[in-house]
């Protein structure tokens, strides 16, 4: 049996769509398994795009069971939405099937994320403002509401009133806010939703571990990225889940012995979206406006410029190992061409503990520490544009084909996919 997880190593964006829709040929089931609508995943077929937030991008495959796992938080209203889209163009949605045990994002939790920005002032995070954080929030603090209440209107209506008793006291005494109505929530929910919804709902640990036991090609496809991990990212700089592979298990029913592909998947350079620290970010200027205007750096929801950096070796190494990656794709080296000379972080200096500076390999264990690393680089010729028919990397320039090996290098394990455009077909393998 092959399961196999595809993950984001850096910020997010790294082209985790295009990877996993590639991969997702082979594939009988695809299963999300973490995050919400912050995510963004575009698909090039046939120059057609598509721009997936919470149907698994394995959908584009007719033979693909797509999944969204109990690790999911759901807006019903963005779900549909995103079903009739995809329906409209020609893309059948009746197989999705979704977690009983998936929570339901709620205009309060948008509203508050959206509150709790403002209030940060210049310390805020950058969200995607879609609710995401508080619906989590709720999650961990047992006043969540799932796919499942959505069966049984009763309790459905009795968990909301709950959940917004104290909310709407937060609402008006502290965000100077009218606070919501449960009976219009749980009717534009029950009335509107569920009807669409509810014959999608199905035992996903089952399914998935059927597919498993009949040795199907089951993939788990991570939305955010290793860096914007609660627990291993940049904190408080990201989202409220886990996105690292480890995530897979927790978000979707499974045990970690079935996982034996994990695909970490970085962009030839780096991009955030939003704010917190990034070692190798570049002031805007002349290389990072090439690279936002040939990569296309704005974000897939937000629209909001990317933050741009040169590749960090010292970050994608503590992702292999968070992520126990077997193989890395390296996606837009394209973006790349035409640069010039290229810089690749392979330490930090950092503050010792006796105050000297000291040179490491290893991402440092604090916040304050990264904050205050230095990153040091090691230059590399750039080249000028890669052969449209190129099929291995044998075929690169050979600047770019030495840019990928000191990436490997650096690395410590394969290098097995490298995307070259947009495009579906657009890539080479090793
Ligand atoms: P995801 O969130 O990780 O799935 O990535 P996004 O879809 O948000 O952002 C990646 C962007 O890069 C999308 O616009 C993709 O179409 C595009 N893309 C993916 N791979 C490549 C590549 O190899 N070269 C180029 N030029 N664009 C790519
Ligand atoms: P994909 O799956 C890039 C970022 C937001 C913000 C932080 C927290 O397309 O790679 P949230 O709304 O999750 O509470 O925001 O995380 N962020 C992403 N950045 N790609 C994403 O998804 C992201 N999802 C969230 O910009 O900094
Ligand atoms: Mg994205």
């Amino acid at each position: 049996m092959v399961a196999t997880v595809v993950i984001g190593m850096q910020w997010g964006d790294e082209g985790k769509g295009k990877i996993i829709d590639l991969l997702a040929e082979t594939a009988d089931v695809v299963v999300r398994y973490q995050g919400g609508h912050n995510a963004g995943h575009t698909i090039v077929v046939d120059g057609e795009k598509f721009a997936l937030q919470l149907i698994p991008s394995g959908v584009l495959h007719a033979s693909v069971t797509p999944v969204i796992g109990n690790g999911v938080v759901i807006d019903p209203g963005v779900l549909i939405a995103e079903i009739d889209q995809l329906q409209a163009r020609g893309i059948d949605c009746d197989r999705l099937v979704v977690s009983p045990a998936a929570h339901i994002i709620f205009p309060y939790h948008v509203a508050l994320d959206e509150l709790r920005e403002n209030v940060r002032g210049d310390n805020r995070i950058g969200t995607t403002k879609r609710g995401i954080g508080p619906a989590y929030a709720d999650k961990a603090s047992r006043v969540g509401v799932r796919m499942e209440d959505l069966l049984n209107p009763d309790e459905f209506r009795q968990k909301v009133a709950a959940a917004l008793e104290e909310k709407n006291t937060l609402f008006r005494s502290h965000y100077n806010h009218e606070g919501f109505e449960p009976e219009a929530i749980c009717e534009e929910y029950l009335c509107n939703y569920a009807p669409r919804l509810v014959p999608h709902i199905a035992n996903v640990a089952e399914i998935i571990h059927d597919a498993l036991e009949s040795d199907k090609d089951v993939m788990f496809e991570g939305a955010q990225a290793t860096f914007l991990d609660i627990d291993h990212g940049t904190y408080p700089f990201v989202t409220s889940s886990n996105p690292t592979a480890s995530g897979a298990g927790v978000g979707s029913g499974v045990g970690p012995l079935h996982f034996s592909r994990i695909v970490g998947v970085a962009k030839a350079y780096s991009t955030r979206v939003g704010s917190g620290h990034f070692p190798t970010e570049l002031p805007e200027g002349p290389i990072s406006d090439h690279l936002v205007d040939v990569g296309n750096e704005y974000g897939t929801n937000t629209k909001r410029r990317r933050r741009i950096g040169w590749f960090d070796a010292v970050m994608a190494r503590h992702a292999v190992r968070l992520n126990s990656l077997t193989e890395v794709a390296i996606t837009k080296l394209d973006v790349l061409s035409g640069v010039g000379d290229l810089q690749v972080c392979t330490h930090y200096e950092v503050r010792g503990r006796e105050s000297y500076s000291t040179i490491t390999t290893s991402l440092p264990a604090t916040q304050t520490e990264i904050v205050a690393a230095k990153p040091v680089y090691e230059k590399l010729p750039g080249w000028e544009t890669l052969p449209t028919n190129a099929r291995t990397r044998r075929d690169l320039p050979t600047e770019a084909s030495y840019y990928l090996e000191v990436l490997e290098d650096q690395l410590g394990v394969p290098i097995t996919l490298v995307g070259t455009g947009p495009q579906r077909d657009q890539v080479l393998f090793s």
